[in-house]
C-alpha cells in the first residue's frame, strides 16, 4: 500500500518505518525543515534502540522517505496516518490543535478518495469532529478511523512490530478489512486486532494508561504505608505479582511516573469526566499521589542537607524519565535538579544517552560527566532518578571512595540497606526501612 504518516514525532517516525519495513511505500511529512533535512541525513531527533538501523535500511530499500511537500506525500496514497503530537493544555485537557492544522494540509491537498487514521491520543469525539471538518474541506470522498499506539518509549520498535494487541476503532466494514490486510503482519503469532465503534477505541487508548498509573501510583502510596510500618514494599510487591488476577507489570514503586504521556492522560481523563459532570476522585488521586511522591522525595534530600545545602554539591544518576531514551519530559529527575539549584547547590548529572536533551534544558547551570563514576568525585551525595542498568551493581567500595559524603537517595530502590551498610553509606529508598 501506499502510506502517508504526518507528524515525525516517536510514534510518526516508528509507525512510519514499521510499516515500511513490512513492505509498504511510506512518506513521513512533517512542516519542520531542519527535522526532515536532518532524517534524510538519517540523523535522528531522539534516541530509540534499533530505529536509526530501520530507518537506513527502509530509505535504502526506497520504501520509506521524509518531506515537507505534503502535496507529493499525499498525491497517491491509500491511507493516511495522523501521528502529531496533542500535549496537554494548561487546563490539563488535551491540545488537538495540531491535529486539526494537520487537516487543513490533508484537506487541500487531497486528490481522491483516502482513510484517514488518527494514531494521536486525542479525546473521545475528536474523530467525528475529524470526519466534520474534513467534510467542510475536500469534495473527495473519505473515511476516518482511529488506530490508538501503545507503544513505549525505549522499545518503541519492538512494541509496534511485536504488538500484545491492535485496536481499531471503525465503521465500515470495507475499511475494517483494508485495516485487518494492513496489520496482518504485526499479527501473526495470534496477537488480537480488536475492532470497535470509534468511540471505544478512542476511550480504550485513555483507559490503558490511566491503568498503567494508577497501578504505579498505588504503589507509591502502598510505599509510603510500608515505611510508616517498617515493611519492605519490594517484598510486599512480590506477594502482589504472584496473584495470578494482578500481575507483575508496572508495580515497581519510585519517584512517580513522568514520560510525555501517562501525566498529561490522566488529566485528560479526569477532563473527560469533568466535561460530563462526572467526579472522578480516583484520577485525580492517580495525579495527586504521583505529584506527591515527586515532592516528598525532593523533600527528604533537601531535609538532609538542611542550611548546609548552598554548599554542598550532588550528584544525580539518571535525568531520562526511564531507561533507553533521552527524553527528560515529565521525569521526576526534573524536579530533583529544579529543587537542588533552587536551594544552591551544585549539581553533577551523568545520565548515559540524555547528555544532549541536559546540555539544552540547563545549559551550563549543571556539570555533566561522560563516565557515572566521574559525577561521584567530590560530592556529597548521590540522588538516583533513572534505573539504567549500569546502575544497578556498582563497585560500592569505589563509590565510597570518590563521595566526599556516603549517601544515597535511590529513587528506583536499586540496592538494598544491607549491601551499603557494608560500605558506611546512609541510605534513602522508596517504601523500605532507612539505614
Ligand atoms: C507509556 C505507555 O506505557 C505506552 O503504552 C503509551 O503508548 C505511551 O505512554 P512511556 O511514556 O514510554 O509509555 O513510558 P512507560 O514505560 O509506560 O513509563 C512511564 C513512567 O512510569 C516512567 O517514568 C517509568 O519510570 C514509570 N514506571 C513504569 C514506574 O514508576 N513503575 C513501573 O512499574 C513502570
Amino acid at each position: 500500500m501506499r502510506i502517508a504518516v504526518i507528524g515525525t514525532g516517536h510514534v510518526g517516525l516508528v509507525v512510519g518505518t514499521g510499516l515500511a519495513e513490512t513492505g509498504h511505500f511510506v512518506t513521513c511529512v512533517d512542516s519542520n525543515r531542519d527535522l526532515i533535512k536532518s532524517l534524510n541525513e538519517n540523523v535522528l531527533p531522539f534516541y530509540e534502540p534499533g530505529l536509526e538501523e530501520l530507518i537506513a535500511r527502509n530509505v535504502e530499500e526506497e520504501r520509506l522517505k521524509f518531506t515537507t511537500d505534503i502535496n507529493a506525500a499525499l498525491a497517491e496514497v491509500l491511507l493516511i496516518f495522523i501521528c502529531v503530537g496533542t500535549p496537554a493544555s494548561d487546563s490539563g485537557e488535551a491540545d488537538t490543535s495540531a491535529v486539526f492544522s494537520a487537516l487543513q494540509s490533508i484537506g487541500k491537498a487531497m486528490t481522491g478518495y483516502r482513510i484517514i487514521v488518527n494514531k494521536s491520543t486525542c479525546p473521545v469525539g475528536t474523530t467525528e469532529a475529524i470526519r466534520f471538518t474534513l467534510k467542510s474541506l475536500t469534495d473527495h470522498p473519505f473515511d476516518v478511523v482511529v488506530n490508538p499506539e501503545f507503544l513505549r518509549q525505549g522499545a518503541a520498535v519492538d512494541d509496534f512490530m511485536r504488538p500484545d494487541r491492535i485496536i481499531v476503532g471503525c465503521d465500515d466494514v470495507r475499511v475494517e478489512e483494508i485495516m485487518k490486510e494492513l496489520y496482518a503482519p504485526f499479527l501473526r503469532t495470534g496477537k488480537p486486532l480488536l475492532m470497535m465503534s470509534i468511540r471505544s477505541a478512542e476511550m480504550a487508548k485513555y483507559a490503558v494508561n490511566a491503568m498503567l498509573a494508577t497501578r504505579i501510583s498505588f504503589m507509591n502510596e502502598f510505599a509510603k504505608i510500608c515505611e510508616a510500618y517498617g515493611a519492605d514494599i519490594a517484598e510486599v510487591r512480590e506477594g502482589l505479582a504472584a496473584d495470578s488476577r494482578i500481575g507483575a507489570s508496572y508495580l515497581f514503586p519510585g519517584i512517580g511516573f513522568g514520560g510525555s504521556c501517562l501525566p498529561k492522560d490522566v488529566l485528560a481523563c479526569a477532563h473527560l469526566a469533568a466535561n460530563r459532570g462526572i467526579s472522578s476522585p480516583l484520577l485525580e488521586a492517580v495525579s495527586a499521589v504521583n505529584e506527591s511522591q515527586q515532592r516528598d522525595f525532593v523533600k527528604r534530600i533537601l531535609e538532609y542537607y538542611g542550611e548546609d545545602i548552598a554548599r554542598k554539591r550532588v550528584a544525580v544518576w539518571g535525568a531520562s524519565f526511564k531507561p533507553k531514551t533521552d527524553d527528560l519530559r515529565g521525569g521526576p529527575a526534573l524536579r530533583v535538579i529544579d529543587a537542588l539549584l533552587d536551594a544552591g547547590a551544585s549539581v553533577v548529572v551523568y545520565d548515559p544517552v540524555a547528555e544532549g536533551t541536559l546540555r539544552e534544558q540547563y545549559g551550563d547551570k549543571i556539570s555533566i560527566t561522560h563516565k557515572n563514576y566521574a559525577a561521584l568525585e567530590g560530592a556529597d551525595g548521590l540522588v538516583i532518578c533513572t534505573e539504567w542498568n549500569e546502575f544497578r551493581r556498582p563497585d560500592y567500595e569505589r563509590m565510597a571512595s570518590l563521595l566526599r559524603e556516603r549517601v544515597i537517595f535511590d529513587g528506583r530502590n536499586l540496592y538494598t540497606a544491607k549491601s551499603l551498610a557494608q560500605h558506611g553509606f546512609r541510605y534513602f529508598s522508596i517504601g523500605r526501612p532507612a539505614v
